[in-house]
């Protein structure tokens, strides 16, 4: 007899059927419905994953009613105030904080491979100027599959690391790159002597006419960003790099895949739309008018940087993100930046508002992001770009973490078929 206290029991019509519930070291029960289909005849239903687990996985956990983030365990406020990416990055991929001697070796193996191969820059040279760097970003790093070779092998573990390293050293170098040729500038080459945050930086900003000192309180703040955006547990662009690699395909196709995901509005894109949003709205005076529209149903407008899928209380990134704002622009002196005067009055409105905590809708991780990332120079069409440069870490820690699965099966949902049923072909004339 099944331990009820473990199984659950799906009645409907003259079935009964057991089912196992798995339990986690933290977060909620599953019931695991793999046995459904064929026991039961039928599916489950539930589109957007609202309730769905797709995968078990070790690597970030969230709490959204408390508002908790965890990588392998470690709070991401403390990882964000004490750790810095590359040790984050580590962190992700091996599954604990790394001894001086293990991060020392990460460091100079990461930094050693932020060259691209230059042919590759001939093929930056195929789009418009104008194009939005995250379609350059998604074509180049879908290209990699045909300059990499030697790392496309899945079943292969040195070359399943070796696309790992790459990928995270080399995301900032073409991350630059499509910020410099839309701007018409000459490319940088990254340096070994700079740290993650200040090469990406000096690949933006320096230009061959003179010297480009590093900053290092942006230095700092980029590296921070870096770290509040690196995981996220089961996202919309994690889930699209899993549901990709599951055919077997090349981990360059499936970080493309998760890029082009991550561009949209709803998700990686929010925080471009964000800034944008906050311009619009250009003075406090005007909140009124935004949060109304926001609240109206035959409105599509939505508060960009509001709201959340699991977190139900403030995001612990958006927190971060939001002294973080305030330091560095008080640091560079521009403290009374009035974008940053709108976003704190719309967030204060907003969380006063019934409509916003009736249901549970406060700041995330784009909201104040975007701040930041104006004051240091970036144009909006570089903030997404800087997320997927981010989040490369979080693919493919999540990506390795599903190849060596034994459990792996190609990802194929079903479906509520609601078309037409069998009906025989009609002639033209008889139409
Ligand atoms: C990211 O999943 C992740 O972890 C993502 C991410 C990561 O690190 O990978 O955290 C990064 O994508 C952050 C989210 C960035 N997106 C935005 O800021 C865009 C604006 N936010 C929304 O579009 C929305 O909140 C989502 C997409 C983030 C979440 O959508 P859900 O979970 O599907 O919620 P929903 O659309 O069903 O909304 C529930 C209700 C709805 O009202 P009702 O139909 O119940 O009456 O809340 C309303 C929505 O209309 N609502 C909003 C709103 N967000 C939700 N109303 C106004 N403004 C908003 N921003």
């Amino acid at each position: 007899m099944a331990d009820t206290s473990k199984t659950a029991t799906l009645t409907f019509g003259d079935k009964s059927i057991e089912l196992p519930v798995l339990e986690g070291t933290a977060g909620p029960n599953v019931i695991d419905i793999r046995k459904l289909y064929g026991q039961g005849g039928v599916f489950t239903y539930d589109p957007g994953f609202t309730s769905t687990a797709a995968c078990d996985s070790e690597i970030t956990y969230i709490d959204g009613d408390e508002g908790i983030l965890l990588h392998r365990g470690y709070p991401i406020d403390q990882l964000a105030e004490k750790s810095h990416f590359l040790e984050v990055c580590y962190l992700l991929l091996y599954g604990e904080l790394p001894t001086g001697e293990q991060i020392e070796k990460f460091e100079h193996l990461v930094t050693n491979h932020t060259m691209i191969h230059e042919q590759m820059h001939y093929f930056f040279r195929g789009f418009r100027r104008d194009a939005h760097p995250m379609a350059t970003m998604v074509g180049v790093v879908g290209a990699m599959s045909a300059f990499y070779h030697d790392s496309t092998d899945i079943s292969d573990e040195h070359q399943r690391e070796v696309a790992s390293i790459r990928l995270i050293a080399k995301m900032p170098t073409i991350a630059a790159m499509a910020y410099k040729y839309s701007i018409g500038q000459p490319f940088v080459y990254p340096r070994n002597d700079l740290d993650y945050a200040s090469n990406f930086l000096r690949m933006c900003f320096s230009v061959p006419a003179e010297e480009y000192q590093v900053n290092p309180i942006l230095s700092r703040a980029m590296d921070r960003i870096f770290t509040l955006h690196a995981d996220h547990e089961q996202n919309a662009s994690t889930s699209t790099v899993r549901l990709a690699s599951s055919s077997g395909a090349n981990p360059f196709a499936c970080i493309a895949a998760g890029i082009a995901c991550l561009w949209g509005p709803a998700h990686g894109g929010a925080n471009q739309a964000c800034l944008e949003m906050l311009r619009e709205i250009g003075t406090v005076d005007r909140i009124p008018e935004y949060i109304a529209r926001a609240k109206d149903k035959n409105d599509p407008f939505r508060l960009m940087g509001f709201g959340h899928r699991v977190y139900k209380n403030f995001d612990p990134r958006a927190t971060v993100m939001k002294k973080s704002a305030d330091e560095v622009l008080e640091l560079m002196g521009i403290e009374n930046n009035p974008t940053l005067q709108v976003a704190k009055e719309l967030e204060r409105l907003a969380l006063e508002d019934p409509y916003f905590a009736e249901k549970k809708l406060y700041p995330n991780v784009d909201f104040y992001s975007g701040i930041i990332l104006d004051a240091m120079g970036f144009p909006t069409s570089m903030f997404t770009p800087i997320f997927a440069l981010a989040r490369t870490v979080g693919w493919i820690s999540q990506w390795k973490e599903q190849i060596s699965d034994p459990q792996l099966k190609i990802g194929r949902p079903r479906q509520l078929y609601q078309g037409p049923t069998q009906r025989d072909y009609v002639d033209v004339e008889n139409r």
